[in-house]
């Protein structure tokens, strides 16, 4: 059995969203920039992608600029930050995902840009006075912080963030590849700059994304070479990838309430499983629905003799998860995020992360492959 407990990572594509693409991979090949009728019918593809993920995002159309993935559309928010906003102050958090955080770390070495890293508690929730404080600073300031952290599921009290960076004149970008589909995010009422996407995480396809830039601010091209995305951002759009995209989104938006009490149930009945098969099983991050995102859990184990091997012992049982630690060069990094909130790093960490195509039997083979691993008798 092979049973997949890694969708932070990446989703499988819905059934739905294959059936738009591939008629378009097949026939629809016109370069939307032509002005011939292939290119026309590829223009309104592209054009209708683009209405039907703002209506479910409540902004409008041309906010949405599509990009390669939600790498480029956080190097696309934080540069249009520094380079068209003139920014000179980022507040930003050490548990951010490194299209963030490596960006972040890239433009202030380059523009004498001073970073404020806020200050967070065991679980990973921000300090909110502190916050505040970091803003009264007075300078021209970008805040980016992540809606929900992917490797713990921690979510930020976005709409509190955004109020205070308004008070202080402050931009606003939030990394919500993890979120966009899984939480309701209605730009009409949440005032913010910048937010981004990856369709990869909301069974959509690898390779496309898209920024919400807010209109109210004006930016300057962020990939040159061309007029594509209204200049912002040149080459040849991905039409089969964001007609996907489009429809991934429209899925997620349109039954989100639905899949977010399965996908919640699931979560709730690993933890149930794990609280009853381990004495002392621990959780990194928030675990409390309000505060943490139904589809990541992120595990402390009891420590044990070949704790090294948990993850590859998962994955040698056809169970595909993840750990938060990275390995870079042979070279055991840790996980920043874990290093991030000083989680106890003697014991085994796993994340586990669902979808809405996860079944209680994908749990139950999990945990029984746990209890293997751990040699715990049926009692
Ligand atoms: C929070 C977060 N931001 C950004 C990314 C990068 O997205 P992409 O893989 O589309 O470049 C990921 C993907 O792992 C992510 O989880």
């Amino acid at each position: 059995m092979q049973v997949y407990l890694d969708n932070a990572a990446t989703t499988p594509v819905a059934k739905e969203v294959v059936e738009v693409m591939l008629p378009i991979l097949s026939s629809e090949f016109g370069n939307p920039s032509s002005s011939h009728l292939f290119g026309r019918k590829a223009k309104a593809i592209l054009e209708t992608s683009r209405r039907t993920i703002a209506q479910r995002l409540h902004c409008s159309p041309s906010e949405i600029i599509f990009t390669s993935g939600g790498t480029e559309a956080d190097n696309m928010a934080i540069h249009s930050a520094i380079e068209s906003l003139g920014v000179t102050h980022i507040i930003s958090s050490e548990i951010e995902h490194h299209a963030v955080s490596h960006t972040v770390e890239y433009v202030a070495k380059g523009n004498n840009i001073v970073i404020d890293y806020i200050k967070l508690d065991s679980k990973g929730n921000i300090d909110l006075a502190h916050l505040e404080n970091l803003l009264q600073r007075g300078h021209k300031t970008l805040v980016s912080l992540m809606h929900a952290n992917n490797e713990i599921g921690t979510l930020l009290p976005i709409k509190r963030v955004s109020e205070l960076c308004r008070q202080y004149n402050a931009y606003f970008h939030s990394d919500t590849v993890q979120t966009i589909g899984h939480i309701p995010i209605d730009l009409s009422d949440l005032d913010i700059d910048f937010i981004t996407c990856a369709a990869h995480k909301l069974h959509g396809p690898k390779g496309v994304g898209f920024l919400y830039a807010n209109k109210k601010n004006k930016t300057h091209a962020f990939v040159q070479g061309g007029s594509q995305e209204r200049g912002l951002r040149g080459g040849t759009e991905n039409i089969y990838g964001i007609a996907g995209m489009a429809k991934a989104v429209e899925l997620a938006c349109d039954h989100i309430e639905e899949h977010k009490n399965y996908v919640q149930g699931i979560k709730s009945y690993m933890i149930e499983s794990l609280n009853a098969l381990f004495s002392d099983m621990k959780y990194h991050g928030e675990i409390e629905p309000s505060k943490s995102l139904y589809t990541v859990l992120n595990c402390s184990f009891p420590s044990s003799e070949n704790q090294g091997m948990l993850l590859f012992s998962l994955d040698l049982k056809g169970v595909a998860c993840s750990g938060g630690s990275a390995c870079t060069s042979g070279a055991n990094m840790g996980s920043h995020v874990l290093r991030g909130i000083n989680a106890d790093n003697s014991r085994p960490n796993v994340r586990f992360s669902f979808s809405r195509f996860t079944t209680k039997e994908d749990i139950d083979y999990a945990v029984s492959q746990l209890r293997d691993i751990y040699k715990i008798s049926h009692s």
